[in-house]
């Protein structure tokens, strides 16, 4: 790493050394933090550049890549390079797992990343943001395969997400405490603003595209009647409802004022287990929630007992406030 490049990271440095980590790990996360930097920079000039729309392409899950999905995703792979302890590494814009060339023999670590969450948010200039996981295998001299990576998905040993909104902010977990950080644009240093993020317990909002409804499960259905019918029904208060096209910004939003986000199973054909990618999406803001204090759920299951099948396998997704979740969870218990 050069000194520019450390300057850079400092905070993130320092907090990572708290935490215990060992220098691997840390040698894995701070180039995706410095990627974090470097997305900022392009998604700020983006639009000067005409570069927001369509790239042309469609990605392995049949949906319309943007210029800008192809141009973080290139700038984490390349950040990626410099990871001597990471041997693949599994891109929402990419088939196949990416072998990482300068690995050294026997790298432990697989990263696992959505370059740009809320793609269609990028015309609108809303929140989008980077979503990425590390993943801990134990290698045996030999190539890894997807089956290594899908059956180390449990071993899952940092998480986090950069979002690009107002500020650029990195949330950040290897599984103690969830730590935010604010980029300071001047310097290009992310500063430590809390260190210890809790999610509430208790709500009063609740995140799901209820443009879906016809095509809901029925437990889905009566939970958000619940919240619908607020004071005047069995639950005795009112409720709010945002839905920002960015499924990171929604979770960002459980960890400043509590919620429940849910995108479920839908009965319609192609999301029967909803949208969101389990390696990329789903996995990682689990960890996230759980270290903070919340939940994350696919019906009765947790996300982070799945076993996925493969390397882009959708999952339906609730995550949030504790009791909120519970009484979902339940729903699908009775
Ligand atoms: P991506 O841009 O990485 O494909 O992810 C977008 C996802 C997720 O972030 C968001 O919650 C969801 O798509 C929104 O989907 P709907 O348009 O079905 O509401
Ligand atoms: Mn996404
Ligand atoms: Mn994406």
């Amino acid at each position: 790493m050069t000194k520019d490049k450390e300057n850079h990271t400092n905070d993130v440095a320092l907090w990572l050394n708290g935490q215990g980590v060992c220098s691997d790990l840390s040698a894995t996360l701070l180039p995706i933090v410095n990627a974090g930097i470097e997305i900022t920079d392009a998604v700020l000039a983006a639009s000067l550049e005409g570069k927001t729309g369509a790239a042309g392409s469609v990605n392995v899950q049949g949906e319309e890549q943007k210029e800008l999905d192809i141009i973080t995703n290139d700038i984490v792979l390349r950040h990626l390079e410099d990871c001597r302890q990471v041997c693949a590494s599994v891109s929402e814009e990419i088939d196949e797992l990416i072998p990482i060339t300068n690995a050294d023999k026997n790298a432990p670590y697989v990263v696992c990343f959505d370059p740009l969450d809320g793609s269609s948010n990028i015309e609108t200039n809303s929140i989008i943001g980077t979503i990425f996981s590390v993943l801990q295998l134990r290698r045996n001299n030999r190539p890894v395969t997807e089956a290594d990576i899908l059956g180390a998905a449990n071993n899952q040993v940092a998480a986090g997400y950069v979002l690009y909104g107002p500020t650029t902010s990195l949330i950040l977990t290897t599984g103690k405490s969830v730590a935010m950080f604010v980029l300071d644009c001047k310097t290009k240093h992310f500063v430590l603003v809390q260190s210890d993020m809790k999610i509430l317990p208790e709500t009063a909002e609740f995140s799901i595209n209820s443009a879906y409804t016809r095509f809901w499960e029925p437990e889905i259905f009566a939970y958000v009647d619940l919240c619908i019918k607020g004071k005047s029904g069995p639950r005795q208060k009112d409720y709010t409802m945002r839905w920002s096209g960015a499924m990171i910004a929604d979770v960002h939003r459980l960890f400043i004022r509590g919620g429940i986000f849910i995108y479920p199973s839908l009965n319609k054909p192609g999301s029967e287990n909803g949208k969101l990618r389990f390696l990329y999406e789903a996995n990682p803001t689990a960890m996230l929630v759980e270290v903070a204090g919340g939940l994350a759920h696919m019906r009765a299951d947790t996300i982070r007992a799945h076993q996925p099948t493969g390397l882009h396998q959708r999952v339906p997704v609730i995550l949030g406030s504790r009791n909120e979740v519970k009484i979902l969870i339940d729903l699908y218990r009775h």
